[in-house]
């Protein structure tokens, strides 16, 4: 199959979407797929060649020209992707917004490209935790309790130690713990930076445990064994590319609670009409299972959890993306 993997983006994330797309591109490859390796650069500007290292960054551009070359690119992309041989499938693995929230999904569904993730849809409401915890609660699956703050909404009297998130961001950017009221205000602004709503919660004490899953492209849901992940402090944007969180994977769980945060990720994953391989990240506390957030384009870099939990389910992770790419749909 020819499979149209998209990488970098202009998120916060970009580089780490880099490091996914490397392991989709080379494991697809080895496995005997045609790859085309597309990046999204931190301008905007698509390009079908992977990244050099040293790559000098255009000088600065008026807004305009800038959007041209990137519209100019997608337009590129798009139309190469739908010239390929047939059954050609488009494979992104863009982290954060724009790209993880259904605007390259929605490009595919517009150029009736088959596309190997999560739908527009789907991939919209995994990046908006508000919405993800509206409708965890209607697939009966408790989150963490919070406040959705507007754009101009002043600080807030709040139960402290609290966490403060952007609504649509990822890797834990913008995320910020407060310990008390003064910390607040460069709280609200960091998480506004990235987005104009922000999420109040109280930190939640308990193990934090990770399940992914895929659907099989037969309707079945394939579930990997959950991760639990071990920090010094919050699991935050450091620690996840550090090189200091310890994973353990199969996490050691009893296996009621094991059946129970599958039985929550499935019911989820239907909720939002995810496909593809989605990881929910979860809570599990003295008051029960609790869904934290849900990512439709999971890290796939070696520091990232995924690959590992594939391991552990005894998948290689080329027969794993293999069954993704034969489930891809339009
Ligand atoms: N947003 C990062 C890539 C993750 O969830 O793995
Ligand atoms: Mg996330």
């Amino acid at each position: 199959t020819t499979v149209f993997v998209l990488g970098g983006g202009t998120s916060p994330e970009h580089v780490v979407s880099l490091a996914s797309a490397a392991t989709i591109s080379t494991t697809l490859k080895a496995a005997g797929h045609d790859v085309r390796h597309w990046t999204i650069q931190p301008d905007g500007e698509w390009t079908s060649h992977s990244p050099a290292k040293d790559r000098v960054l255009p000088p600065p551009q008026a807004p305009s020209l800038q959007a041209a070359r990137a519209a100019a690119g997608a337009a590129a992309f798009l139309a190469e992707a739908a010239s390929a041989p047939a059954p050609a499938v488009v494979y992104p693995t863009l982290h954060g917004a724009p790209g993880e929230d259904g605007a390259v999904a929605g490009l595919c569904a517009l150029a009736g490209l088959r596309l190997a993730a999560s739908p527009l849809a789907a991939s919209a409401a995994a990046m908006d935790k508000w919405i993800t915890k509206q409708l965890a609660a209607t697939a009966d699956v408790a989150t963490v309790p919070s406040v959705l703050l507007g754009p101009d909404h002043g600080p807030l009297a709040m139960v402290h130690p609290a966490v403060v998130k952007p609504v649509t961001a990822g890797s834990s950017h913008g995320v910020s713990l407060v310990r008390d009221e003064k910390e607040m205000s460069r709280a609200l602004s960091e998480a506004r930076a990235l987005s104009s709503t922000v999420l109040v919660e109280p930190l939640v004490h308990g193990r934090e445990i990770d399940v992914a899953l895929f659907d099989d492209g037969t309707g079945h849901l394939v579930v990997l064994p959950p991760l639990e992940i071990h920090t010094e402090g919050l699991f935050d944007t450091s620690t996840k590319y550090d090189g200091t969180a310890r994973f353990t994977v199969p996490a050691e769980i009893p296996t009621p609670i094991s059946r129970e945060l599958s039985g929550a990720a499935e019911r989820v994953y239907r909720a939002l009409g995810c496909w593809g391989i989605a990881r929910m990240d979860f809570f599990v506390t003295d008051d029960g299972v609790i869904l934290n957030e849900v990512n439709t384009a999971p890290g796939m870099s070696h520091h990232s959890q995924v690959p590992q939990m594939a391991a552990a389910g005894g998948w290689q992770l080329a027969r794993l993306l293999n069954e993704v790419v034969s489930a891809a749909r339009i």
